[in-house]
């Protein structure tokens, strides 16, 4: 028997990476290839990007700066860049660095092995194409063996909203929905080998069209397979929060109280000029209509801070809508220009001020998570398990709000969902006891 080859994957940006990085894992298993995490031991180094925000980008190439020793030691070494610096600079990337032999974006990893192959064989390899096939379709199906209770599992790709400032929609193109019958199947897998919980993950994954019922649909379907317990989804942008979905967070009792629903602003004028097309307003209102749904729902955000023209009017009105709101969990950005995109060309707020204000907007974020989590104390939740914990004869998991929870415990394990009290909150996780 041959010794296999060693494959190293290096996971940038959002949890749709993770969860490609995962699916090339296996399409290289196809190939010969076990997965590393010692990028030394590798014969093919994989770097899976993201162009979000400027450091994003760039740590890519100060990462390929690292491997160049690898490389002179073993001149047979693939590198290989994917993700959405993959798809945004491939060409350049091709130019500025000769160390890499493979540009692969996200829309054509099925075609990973057939790329590899022509690397091996002295040529560099690039595709960014938009194919219009499913690019799931053509990858290997996922091998058997069992795994952790928790899973992602991507049903929607790509963007049609084109918020000014952003570059998902030229990296990851249109929105498409993979069809309900083959999210199925994979989830009935996931299923069969240990996963008990699923996020489903899209761009826009309430956009999701794969299902007569939409996204609510999908949802309603998967909640009838036994074993598998616990259903979540992200990202959602506020104009595809339809009435059924708002409706299933009512009436769904395996979709876990939690939402992630960016807005980036909340300032009118501001909003207007990201192009999100809906109002602070509007937003407040649906937030009180998925409260009214579900009335503990732990509400999760993201923020532009420093927006080109944002004011300080424009930011206290972010503040007042924070306040309102009162976020559980929440992701604040300084505002990055991000090239071929409208607001990039615009007049940018000076980067002192920008600093400034992500500080207080952090600062009023982080009170706001800390008093949700120490409200948790002296709570039942239900805990399920993934891991073991900091100390010896714990267990850490995830409350169904999301919280990391972690319990001491002799007789439960990985997998298994708990009826834990909360009896401490600490920095970034609570501490429990199990209820007998
Ligand atoms: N599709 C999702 C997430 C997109 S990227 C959505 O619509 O919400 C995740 C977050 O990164 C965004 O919500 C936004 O807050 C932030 N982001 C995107 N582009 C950015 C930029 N150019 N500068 C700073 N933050 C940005
Ligand atoms: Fe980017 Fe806006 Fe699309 Fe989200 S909705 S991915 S922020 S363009
Ligand atoms: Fe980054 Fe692409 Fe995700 S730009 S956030 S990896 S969709």
């Amino acid at each position: 028997m041959s010794v296999p080859k060693k494959l190293f994957i290096k996971t940038y940006g959002c949890q749709m990476n993770v969860y490609d990085s995962e699916r090339m894992a296996e399409v290289m298993g196809g190939e010969g290839y076990v997965e590393t995490d010692r990028a030394e031991d590798a014969d093919m180094i994989l770097l899976n990007t993201c162009h979000i925000r400027e450091k994003a980008a760039e740590k890519v190439y100060s990462e390929l700066g690292r491997f160049r020793p690898l490389k002179a030691a073993k001149p047979d070494l693939t590198i290989g860049v994917a993700g959405c610096v993959a798809q945004a600079e491939g060409a350049e990337i091709i130019a500025r660095q000769p160390l890499v032999d493979v540009v692969v974006g996200p829309q054509s990893y099925h075609r990973l092995p057939e790329l590899t192959a022509k690397a091996r064989n002295g040529a560099r390899a690039l595709d960014t194409e938009f194919p219009a096939d499913d690019k799931f379709d053509g990858m290997a199906a996922r091998p058997k063996a069992r795994r952790g209770p928790t899973a992602y599992l991507t049903v929607q790709e790509g963007c049609d909203k084109f918020c000014a400032f952003c570059v998902v929609p030229y990296t990851r193109g249109a929105e498409t929905s993979r069809p309900a019958d083959r999210v199925m199947a994979e989830a009935w897998d996931l299923v069969e080998r240990g996963v008990r919980e699923i996020t489903l993950l899209g761009q826009n994954v309430n956009a999701y069209n794969g299902h007569d019922g939409g996204l609510a649909g999908l949802i309603r379907v998967l909640a009838g397979i036994d074993g598998l317990e616990r259903i979540r989804f992200t990202t959602s942008h506020p104009n595809d929060m339809d009435e059924a979905l708002i409706a299933a967070h009512g009436e769904v009792e395996k979709l876990m109280p939690y939402l992630h629903l960016p807005v980036q602003s909340g300032s009118d004028r501001i909003l207007k000029r990201m192009n999100r097309k809906h109002t602070a307003k509007d937003y407040l209102l649906l937030v009180e209509r998925i409260r009214a749904a579900r009335p503990d729902i732990l509400m999760s955000g993201d923020f532009i801070v420093g927006f080109p023209e944002e004011t300080e009017a424009d930011f206290a009105a972010t503040m007042a809508l924070v306040e309102t709101v009162g976020y559980g969990q929440a992701f604040s950005f300084k505002y990055s220009p991000r090239p071929g995109t409208p607001a990039a060309e615009r007049d940018q707020v000076d980067l002192a001020e920008a600093d400034d204000r992500l500080q207080r907007l952090q600062a009023l974020l982080t009170l706001q998570q800390r008093a949700r989590q120490d409200a948790m104390v002296g709570r039942e939740v239900s805990v399920l398990f993934e891991k073991p914990g900091r100390f010896k004869g714990q267990l850490a998991g995830k409350s169904e709000y999301l919280h990391s929870v972690h319990v001491l415990t002799e007789t439960a394990s990985a997998g298994e969902i708990a009826r834990v009290r909360v009896v401490a909150s600490n920095a970034n996780s609570l501490t429990g006891e199990i209820v007998a």
